[in-house]
């Protein structure tokens, strides 16, 4: 048999994880989760590249572990770890440190985003953010990083690195590609349709995995719509509701014709009705797995810490190869 292609992503433990987080990027890895061999890194070092508050970050890493656990990922077949407990995420980003150009980072679009956010803390973290997130990728030899468009750059500059890198101490890292999943709808945010639903946007333009039916309910109930009354997928000129009939077709598998017929007569009301419907019998399961994941501290333990403990043996043997193609002291005479 064909050895399994390997696949790593990574996801910030900030804030609040959304609708478009479980629909774009949780549900698809539970369906990976047998025809690859899997790594999903929880990336806390990435998230301390803009301030933190030391509680919030310690409670938004547990809670983005348990809602992994809670919408599906089996912590057996896939290996679910905190960045920060495998040091060689560290040591290998600052090895390829000496391996990007500072012309390269200066042209990513998210540095120079996040920099005018934050302006006032423009720490060189920020600046080197996309090799640690190479290096993330590269210590696990992985083929396919699952990724948003937001993504491609940095992946493209993991690749260029490895490239680099390859031509220089022959065969080391395995190139990897970007993954886009067949399904996997791009969800829009809920006030303002043309824009990507995210986290880090207001309270009301997004919906939380873990919030409550009668938020979620009140949150669709004043989605932006437009002002016909026709349910009809066309995301240029209604794009409130072809963003809100992707969502319903992507939680109940109707296409969206089906969609339109359903409501043709019935205005936007209880459309939203449904819309809501389909996204709360969908979030509430895993909120009750939720609840039971979190309360189980043993359980979230062991999960943790096997999952630091397989990922650091492949780590381990990547960074092997590495310091010895660099030319740094051997551990072993
Ligand atoms: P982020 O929340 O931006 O760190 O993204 C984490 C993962 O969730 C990535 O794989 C994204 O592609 C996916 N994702 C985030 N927001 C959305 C969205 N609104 N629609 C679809 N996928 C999303
Ligand atoms: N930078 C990614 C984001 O903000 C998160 C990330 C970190 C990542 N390391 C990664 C994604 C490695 C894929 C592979 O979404």
């Amino acid at each position: 048999m064909e050895a399994k292609k390997r696949i790593f992503s990574g996801i910030q433990p900030t804030g609040n994880l959304t609708l478009g987080n479980y629909i774009g990027a949780l549900r698809n890895f539970s369906l990976l989760q047998d025809e690859y061999d899997c790594l999903y890194s929880i990336v806390d070092l990435h998230a301390i590249t803009v301030r933190q508050n030391p509680a919030e970050l310690r409670k938004a890493c547990l809670r983005t572990l348990a809602i992994f656990l809670a919408s599906g990922l089996d912590p057996e077949k896939n290996i679910i770890y905190f960045q920060s407990h495998v040091h060689q995420h560290a040591e290998l980003s600052w090895i390829l440190n000496c391996f990007t150009y500072m012309g390269e980072l200066s042209r990513m679009t998210q540095f120079k985003d996040k920099s005018q956010k934050h302006a006032d803390n423009i720490n060189a973290g920020l600046f080197t953010y996309p090799v640690l997130m190479a290096a993330d990728i590269l210590l696990y030899q992985t083929d396919l990083v699952p990724i948003g468009a937001d993504q491609k750059q940095h992946l493209e500059l993991a690749r260029n690195v490895a490239d680099r890198f390859n031509k220089i101490y022959g065969d080391v890292f395995v190139v990897p590609e970007g993954y886009f999943p067949k399904v996997g709808a791009r969800v829009m945010s809920l006030q303002e349709p043309t824009r990507k639903m995210s986290k880090s946007d207001p309270e009301d333009t997004y919906i939380a995995i873990l919030d409550n039916p009668d938020i979620i309910r009140k949150k669709l109930r004043r989605a932006i719509t437009d002002s016909e009354s026709e349910v009809r997928f066309d995301p240029e000129n209604k794009p409130g509701v072809s963003n809100l009939m992707s969502i319903l077709s992507a939680l109940s598998g109707k296409s969206m014709e089906a969609i339109q017929a359903d409501f043709a007569n019935t205005g936007y009301g209880a459309f939203k009705d449904a819309v809501a419907d389909a996204v709360i019998s969908a979030l509430e399961p895993i909120q009750k797995r939720y609840a039971e994941i979190s309360a189980d501290k043993e359980y979230l333990q062991k999960v943790l810490t096997s999952g630091a403990e397989r990922a650091d043996a492949i780590a381990r043997r990547t960074m092997r190869k590495v310091r010895k193609k660099v030319g740094l002291a051997p551990l072993e005479l």
